[in-house]
């Protein structure tokens, strides 16, 4: 006998969970750069172009496969048409590289909290993190030493992730999403408003939202806005085909991807406003303008919030304890989503019972990740991992997919019918003509773009032979084992379709 498939308990169950895989570390320390260095204020205009024409449009396609299908990505395609499989497994494979690094930063940010309080990088951040704490090697490559005060956060982290998802959807991902994130919106909530008192805090919000209307003129803005709503709503490698799987046959598909999708801006907006403020009394304080210590991403979460800590009059390990406690919560639940794609999936193909595959299949990621990270290289693969799945493997997995299902397959008006027999909100034409020619217009163009400034230049400035390995090994490693996974014969999907048809 079939096992039945697991179900989310409510519909703010699963909003919750799809909420909290889509705010992550890239709402509070990508969102707030990329939108002051593409126009400020007036970036909102491209951004919120992007969230509609491509952004909802892309949830709403996943959240509609995931729940007419009822399985895991790779599963799901194959039901479409059976090559199609490949595209999930390079999905999967995408998740599992993105889930071993995104648990390291977890880790750092845990052991910031408590650095927040003891004050640990002292005078300077920048030789504290790179060197006590990660003891980071000049050249990449390789892999040696061993860092425990990396490594203990980092097997903490997946102790915390495996046992949630050990849990289900319902007790475990659920459960987890329904504490998280009201938490995190009320941690959040509150180092904003510490923010907004600091000195300095409006030169800040001035220097993000002042907007420079010419910004709209020049294609690599468009390009950025798009590239913020890929990345921000993980939408292009399955988790959402997997989240929506669980969902009940009575679902508000196109009602929940727009809660979703302005549910996540929100939140990227409100980190916009806490990190431009603090990023004010930064520049204030040190007597520089904004445009000085603006940054992003580790620079701006491992050394300059250290340094905005070190320098408030008071209240510094609070606004410390708020920050890393926030990038810890919304870094959980996002690497719950990109484990489960790669859980799902294994169950889906062995017919692994839940416990089993997390134990199998996280088990491994997490030993992956905790054999690569706490080296010295460490933070040189991760940087370099980041880079080429993003580029390579989220993005033109996206595109990949939407030639194929509406181009090849012609399938969006399926899908489309799907979608509007269980919503609330109609799709019309507008929502086939976004999929079909807007968003892949877009992707093919951030593609080749990113590809010509990869030809002319290393990334990062890295030896060629580390590019070769660990970026675009890994790239082209995951398609190619995807395709690899696809091709062995898959006895249970045939029965399971005979069973279907019966
Ligand atoms: N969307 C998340 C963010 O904005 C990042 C993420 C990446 C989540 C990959 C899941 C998978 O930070
Ligand atoms: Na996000």
């Amino acid at each position: 006998a079939q096992q039945t498939r697991e179900q989310w308990g409510t519909r703010a169950g699963f909003l919750m969970a799809a909420i909290g895989s889509a705010v992550g570390l890239g709402n509070i320390w990508r969102f707030p750069y990329i939108a002051y260095e593409n126009g400020g204020g007036a970036f909102m205009v491209p951004y919120l172009v992007a969230l509609l024409t491509a952004g909802i449009p892309l949830l709403i396609l996943e959240y509609s496969i995931g729940h007419r299908y009822r399985s895991s990505a790779p599963l799901s395609y194959r039901r479409i048409s059976r090559p199609t499989e490949a595209i999930g497994w390079w999905q999967v494979a995408i998740c599992f590289v993105i889930a071993i690094y995104y648990g390291a930063i977890i880790a750092w940010s845990s052991s910031y909290v408590w650095f927040s309080i003891t004050g640990a990088w002292g005078e300077d951040p920048n030789a504290f993190f790179f060197g006590d704490y990660l003891q980071m090697s000049e050249a990449p490559g390789g892999i040696t030493g061993y860092v425990p005060a990396v490594a203990w956060p980092l097997i903490a982290v997946w102790i915390v992730v495996l046992a949630i998802l050990a849990l289900g959807v319902r007790n475990g991902i659920e459960k987890a999403n329904k504490v998280f994130i009201p938490l995190l919106v009320v941690l959040f909530l509150i180092l904003v408003v510490q923010a907004l008192t600091l000195d300095g805090a409006t030169t800040g919000l001035n220097a993000l939202f002042t907007p420079d209307w010419s910004a709209m003129a020049d294609g690599s803005v468009w390009v950025a806005a798009y590239g913020q709503i890929f990345f921000s709503l993980s939408i292009g490698f399955g988790i959402m085909v997997t989240y929506a799987s669980y969902l009940k046959r009575k679902a508000d598909l196109t009602g929940s991807a727009m809660v979703a999708g302005f549910a996540n801006s929100s939140f990227e907006l409100l980190a916009g406003i806490g990190v431009f403020a603090a990023l004010g009394f930064m520049a204030t304080a040190a007597g520089t303008a904004v445009d000085e210590v603006a940054t992003s991403g580790i620079g701006l979460a491992f050394i300059a919030f250290p340094q905005i800590i070190s320098t408030l009059p008071f209240g510094g390990a609070l606004f410390g304890v708020l920050f890393f406690a926030s990038l810890v919560i919304a870094g959980l639940t996002s690497l719950i989503s990109i484990v489960e794609v790669v859980v799902s999936a294994v169950q889906d193909r062995v017919g692994l019972g839940r416990l089993q595959a997390v134990l199998i299949v996280g088990g491994l990621i997490a030993l992956v990740s905790i054999l690569i990270f706490p080296t010295h290289q460490g933070l040189h693969y991760l940087d370099v991992f980041d880079h080429f799945i993003n580029q390579y493997g989220i993005v033109l997995a996206a595109l990949v997919m939407l030639i194929v299902f509406g181009w090849v397959l012609r399938r969006l008006p399926a899908f489309q019918e799907h979608a509007n027999s269980v919503s609330s909100i109609r799709l019309g034409r507008w929502w086939r003509i976004t999929l079909a020619v807007v968003t892949p217009v877009l992707l093919g163009f951030m593609m080749w773009d990113a590809l010509r400034t990869e030809l002319t230049e290393n990334y990062a400035g890295y030896p060629t032979g580390f590019l070769l390995t660990a970026g675009w090994g890994v790239a082209i490693g995951a398609i190619v084992v995807g395709a690899v996974i696809a091709l062995v014969p898959w006895k249970r999907a045939d029965q399971m379709a005979a069973h279907d048809r019966e």
